[in-house]
C-alpha cells in the first residue's frame, strides 16, 4: 500500500457506484443510490430506458421481468404502469444475506426524480441505452440536465455529469448538441495490438475516456489509454484484489457494486 500515491484529490481514481450500491440494495432505486453516496462514491451510475410515454427512467434491462414485479418491455409500458411495480422484492429473494424489509415495494425512479432528490452538487455518470436515430433519449437527457442546472459552466468543468454509452452515435449526437459534456465510450470487447491503438485514437476524437470490462484490460492497455490522455474506467469490479490490481495498473476510475470496498481500496492504495 502506498498512502502517498495521490498527490491531490483530482488524481484520486473515481469511485463510481454501479447502479448505486447495488451489491447491498436493489439496483437503480433511491435507496441504492443513497447508500452509494453514503459509502463515499464520487458518482452515482444511472442506466437509462424510455417508457412508452417518453419518460426517462433509471433502469438497466430492456424488460421489466428481472428487477420488478412486472413483465415485458419497458418501452411497452407507461410511467404510471411502471410506478405501480415493486422494484425491490426481487433483491431480497436473490440476495437474502442483504435483504431488508424496507426494500420491499421500492419504486423505479425517473431521472428527474433522482436529479431533484440528490441535487446539482452531486455527480452523475449516466448511460444512454437503446439507441434510436431520432436521438429521443439524448434530447430528453440534455433537457433534463439543463432543467436541473447540470449544464452550467462550472458543473461541466467539474464533471458533475459524465455521459457514457456503448453506442458511438449516441455519444456523437450528444457532442453535437453540447460539445462540453464529458463523454465516455463503453466497449463490450476491446481490440489488442495495433487495433487497440487505432480504436483508442478514434475514441480520443470525441470522448474523454473509455469504459471496459475489467477482465479485458491489462497494464499495457491501461498505459496505452493513459498515454493518449484518456481516462480509463473498468466495470464492474467487486473484489478487493481486482480493485487493488487495477489501481496498481493506473486506472483513473472504477465501477463497483460495493462502493465501500472500493473506497477502502482507493484510500489504502
Ligand atoms: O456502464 C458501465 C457498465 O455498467 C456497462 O454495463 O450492462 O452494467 O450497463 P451494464
Ligand atoms: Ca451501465
Amino acid at each position: 500500500a502506498n498512502v502517498q500515491a495521490y498527490a491531490n484529490e483530482e488524481m484520486k481514481p473515481l469511485n463510481i457506484a454501479h447502479r448505486g450500491a447495488s451489491g447491498y440494495a436493489p439496483e437503480h432505486t433511491m435507496v441504492s443510490y443513497q447508500l452509494g453516496d453514503d459509502m463515499g462514491a464520487d458518482y452515482i451510475e444511472i442506466d437509462l430506458q424510455l417508457t412508452k410515454d417518453g419518460h426517462l427512467i433509471a433502469f438497466h434491462d430492456e424488460t421489466l421481468d428481472r428487477t420488478t414485479t412486472g413483465s415485458g418491455k419497458v418501452s411497452n409500458h407507461t410511467l404510471k404502469e411502471i410506478k405501480e411495480l415493486d422494484a425491490g422484492s426481487w433483491f431480497n429473494k436473490a440476495y437474502p444475506a442483504y435483504a431488508k424489509e424496507e426494500y420491499k415495494n421500492e419504486k423505479v425512479p425517473t431521472l428527474d426524480e433522482i436529479l431533484s432528490h440528490f441535487g446539482s452538487n452531486k455527480k452523475y455518470y449516466i448511460e444512454t441505452k437503446g439507441f434510436d436515430i431520432n436521438n429521443k433519449m439524448e434530447k430528453k437527457l440534455l433537457a433534463s440536465l439543463e432543467k436541473h442546472g447540470l449544464l452550467e459552466k462550472d458543473k461541466l468543468r467539474d464533471k458533475h455529469i459524465i455521459i457514457q454509452s456503448f453506442n458511438k452515435f449516441s455519444l456523437l449526437s450528444i457532442k453535437k448538441m453540447n460539445s462540453d459534456i464529458p463523454l465516455v465510450r463503453l466497449l463490450a470487447q476491446n481490440a489488442s495490438g495495433w487495433r487497440a491503438d487505432l480504436e483508442l485514437n478514434i475514441i480520443k476524437r470525441y470522448a474523454m475516456g473509455v469504459g471496459l470490462k475489467y477482465k479485458h484490460v491489462d497494464a499495457s492497455y491501461i498505459a496505452k489509454a493513459r498515454a493518449l490522455g484518456l481516462e480509463i474506467h473498468p466495470y464492474t469490479v467487486n473484489e478487493t484484489e481486482d480493485m487493488e490490481r487495477l489501481l496498481d495498473w493506473g486506472v483513473t476510475g472504477i465501477f463497483s457494486n460495493y462502493p465501500d470496498r472500493l473506497q477502502k481500496a482507493i484510500n489504502e492504495h
